[in-house]
């Protein structure tokens, strides 16, 4: 989404006697659908990676039928009172008929066992990948009653009445086993965590709460971008949607124009090198760190290789020079990787790891992979690169390559001779084999 002044939620001045925060009321979304979740403000490290300047949320909704209630997703067990007691100022126990859990994760599913308990007619619904994820995580105790569960996937529809409940299996965002929940009549998207932010603000609803693209942004950067491809499926299902309503399972509900944020989402999943190079074109990002210059000679004959190939586009970064932030982006577009690090204490260089360690965000299944390096007595950097390109799912097709110390003229030329090879695995042709190290080669 391209925000613009004019579109950011304005803030406005809550009334205190409003604030869902200090009274335990369901706030109406519209006529008939609650939000019935809790507030989580101090939060401040969420499934131990992200960091939640804002706290967060975990939305839960009442929706109510001429036929019964349905319940969508739970909260975090630790604050079940808030949820109950918002759900029974909206409706008995003996209402519900359905409740659905768009994900099993423990912050949607913490309150299940109890309001299973308390809700005697209710039927749980769940995506078929969420069966075992159900078991596993909610094993019955003593006093509850047996998890009964229907199973259902994109289209089925549950009828409240005169609403109706309909599916969409969207796995991955960001479990397996998540689905969004679409309220038909009401054009209304219960979406999971999808389009969700960890973003605490009582006054719930994104034309009234603070700034929050930055935890949208956020958000998207650590939960869905590994899983790019499957966004891309789950806007299939979402964009041909009419859409008045997004609820996500975090953060502000999205009354005011939602469909910003799917396009927003779109963008974020899209290519944006896609644009600039040519159809054909492979890319092939060489980055490198050098103690006295020799790594850095293996780096330019790489690339020099690598180039006389043609068709492939060739990128060289020192990364003394660099953050490893940005270069996340340019690794995920890329079709191809190369690290060279001198060895130094029996290890690759800190920056090298650094940016090895950060791209757990991205999904590199299937990429090709390549090290090098010179070293000076025992030389283990080139292979422990490649192991930690291997656990990434990588590919290593070309055999790394060492240099003890200062390349010769010759040494130079297996450099461009591997950058060659590298070029030629991109373009189709593939080798497999060990580290050569060309000391043992003399
Ligand atoms: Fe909000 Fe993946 O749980």
């Amino acid at each position: 989404m391209h925000w613009t002044g004019a579109e950011v939620p304005t803030r406005a001045r809550g009334d205190a006697s409003a604030d869902p925060s200090l009274r335990r009321d369901a706030v109406e979304i519209v006529p008939g659908v609650h939000w019935i979740g809790a507030l989580d403000p101090t939060l401040r490290t969420f499934d131990i990676i992200l960091r939640t300047a804002n706290g967060t949320t975990y939305n839960a909704f009442a929706i109510r039928g001429s036929e019964g209630v349905a319940i969508v997703d739970t909260v975090k067990r630790e604050l079940s009172d808030e949820f109950f007691a918002r759900l029974e100022s909206v409706a008995g126990y003996e209402e519900i008929q359905a409740i659905v859990l768009n994900h099993l994760e423990p912050d949607h599913s913490g309150a299940l066992p109890e309001l299973m308990r308390r809700a005697p007619r209710a039927r749980l619904y769940i995506s078929t990948r969420a069966t075992s994820m159900l078991k596993a995580l909610l094993k019955p105790k003593e006093g509850n009653r047996p998890f009964e569960y229907t199973t259902v996937k994109t289209g089925d529809e549950v009828s409240l009445g005169d609403r109706r409940l309909r599916f969409l299996h969207t796995p991955f965002l960001h479990w397996p086993d998540t689905q969004c929940t679409y309220l038909v009549e009401d054009q209304f998207l219960f979406s999971g965590d999808v389009f969700g932010c960890h973003y605490c603000d009582s006054r719930l609803f994104n034309d009234l709460v603070g700034d929050f693209r930055f935890s949208f942004d956020y958000y998207y950067a650590h939960i869905m971008r590994p899983f790019k491809l499957h966004v891309m499926d789950a806007l299939k299902l979402i964009e041909p949607l009419a859409l008045k309503t997004i609820a996500p399972a975090h953060g502000p509900i999205l009354r005011d124009r939602p469909r910003r944020y799917v396009t927003h989402y779109r963008e974020l999943s899209t290519s944006s090198l896609a644009d600039d190079i040519c159809n054909q074109e492979k890319t092939l990002v060489v980055f490198y760190m050098s103690s006295y210059g020799n790594t850095a000679r293996m780096a330019e004959a790489v690339c020099s290789g690598a180039e006389e190939r043609g068709g492939v586009r060739v990128s060289l970064y020192d990364l003394e020079g660099g953050e490893t932030g940005p270069f996340v982006d340019l690794i995920e577009e890329a079709d191809a990787l190369a690290f060279g690090s001198p060895t130094i204490n029996g290890d690759a260089v800190k920056p090298v790891w650094d940016l090895l360690s950060s791209l757990a965000v991205v999904n590199l299944k299937g990429k090709i992979g390549a090290a090098f390096g010179s070293y000076g007595w025992s030389g283990e950097a080139v292979r422990m690169i490649e192991d930690r390109m291997r656990g990434l799912k990588m590919r290593i097709p070309i055999q790394g390559l060492r240099i003890k110390l200062i390349p010769t003229h010759e040494e130079l030329e297996a450099c461009r001779e591997f950058g060659r090879s590298l070029s030629g695995a991109l373009l189709g042709e593939r080798e497999e084999g060990r580290v050569i190290d060309m000391a043992d080669l003399g």
